[in-house]
């Protein structure tokens, strides 16, 4: 899943062709965002969309701001989310740099965050933690190095996919000061919430 291997016309159909629980991944971090207002979101490593696109629907009133890093994914979510959110604002940015400032009553991500290495993911998750509302919500859908080797079934190059064991990941995320909970897992993909509380 390296990210040089991310043409925007066939992210899609590569997506459902490596990570066959793609859509259920992504239904499942829309789930996870229910049941709470959410004003403002912000989607760390966007791409075209599919992430954004489902948690408006469950969000229809949330003001979205979209970071990728790749131009072209973003123009396609620009495309996918023009209806549902008119007023979306697109960043092209990286993850390693500073965030959009907050705050925000939800920060989603899905199948970026393991581009980052350990220090990079502890150090995004302690950013994330500063720009979340108190009471936010930050909800991560991605793929980990599962306890069982047999279940890496997602394609990893080892160089630009730098995944990470599910615990690490959870006490990184309590580092940061939010409360996280695993709630939906299948092989190698796991989807977190992580909660900051409120104030
Ligand atoms: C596998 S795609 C996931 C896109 C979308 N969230 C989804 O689930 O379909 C990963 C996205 O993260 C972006 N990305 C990867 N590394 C990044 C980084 N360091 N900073 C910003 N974006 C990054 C890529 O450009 C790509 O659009």
């Amino acid at each position: 899943m390296s990210q040089f291997h991310f043409d925007p016309q066939t992210y899609l159909e590569m997506m459902r062709a490596e990570v066959p629980d793609y859509e259920r991944l992504q239904d499942e971090l829309a789930a996870a965002s229910a049941g709470r207002p959410v004003d403002r979101m912000l989607d760390l490593g966007a791409g075209t969309g599919q992430t954004a696109r489902r948690v408006l629907a469950v969000h229809p009133r949330a003001r979205l701001v979209a970071l990728d890093e790749n131009p072209g994914m973003l123009e396609l979510a620009r495309a996918l989310v023009r209806d549902a959110a008119p007023t979306a604002r697109f960043v092209v940015g990286r993850l390693e740099d500073p965030l959009p400032a907050g705050p925000f009553d939800l920060v989603i991500s899905a199948l970026a965050v393991h581009h980052l290495d350990a220090a990079g993911k502890a150090d995004l998750f302690a950013r994330i933690a500063v720009v979340l509302a108190p009471g936010g919500r930050f909800v991560l859908a991605d793929v980990v190095v599962p306890t069982d080797p047999a279940d890496l079934v997602t394609p990893v190059d080892g160089a630009h996919d730098q995944p990470s064991p599910l615990p690490d990941q959870l006490d990184w995320l309590r580092q940061a000061g939010l409360d996280p909970d695993v709630v939906w897992m299948r092989r190698d993909l796991a989807v977190v919430t992580a909660d900051r509380p409120a104030a």
